[in-house]
């Protein structure tokens, strides 16, 4: 269960990419389509807000868990910091644009959604543990690499 939510939430990393990258794109260009992107990345976004959820509190190193006694202090500590603070702050607040978005869509303001899914894409290129990242907090491209 735990490695197949953890799969799951590092494919969806890709769907929710290149949606939002379509979706950013036709928020720009004013294209009717983004009516049914938009509602499609809400949909994977809302989803990936599941996973980490679960993740966070119940999965391999959940809060639930709780901190191995090499780590005494949270914010201390790079890996746990990252996992339980600075990843989830940052991915929700993307959702939380992304759903904002949604609603500018719906009332047909395709700028403002536009700029609100800019925010949450650099938002989340900046939170998501690339390979290229520091070691420890990195991880691979894709699931089992
Ligand atoms: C757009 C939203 C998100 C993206 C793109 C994203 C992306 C990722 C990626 C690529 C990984 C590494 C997966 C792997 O090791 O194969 C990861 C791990 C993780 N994410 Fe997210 N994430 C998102 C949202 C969230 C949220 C909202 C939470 C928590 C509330 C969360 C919690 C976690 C946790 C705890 C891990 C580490 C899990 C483990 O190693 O057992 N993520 N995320």
């Amino acid at each position: 269960m735990e490695t197949g939510m953890l799969h799951l939430h590092n494919v969806l990393r890709w769907v929710i990419l290149i949606l939002l990258l379509v979706t950013l794109y036709q928020a720009f260009a004013k294209k009717e389509s983004i009516r049914s992107s938009s509602l499609w990345l809400m949909i994977a976004a809302h989803t990936m807000l599941l996973i980490g959820l679960y993740q966070v509190i119940a999965g391999r190193f959940g809060i639930l868990k709780g901190l191995p006694e090499s780590v005494p202090s949270l914010m201390k500590d790079s890996f746990y910091r990252f996992y339980w603070v600075e990843h989830p702050i940052l991915m929700v607040v993307a959702i939380v644009l992304i759903t904002l978005a949604r609603g500018k869509v719906k009332a047909l303001n395709y700028k403002t959604a536009g700029w609100l899914l800019l925010i949450a894409l650099i938002f989340i290129l900046v939170a998501i543990p690339w390979p290229f990242r520091e070691v420890g907090v990195n991880r691979a491209w894709f699931p089992g690499m």
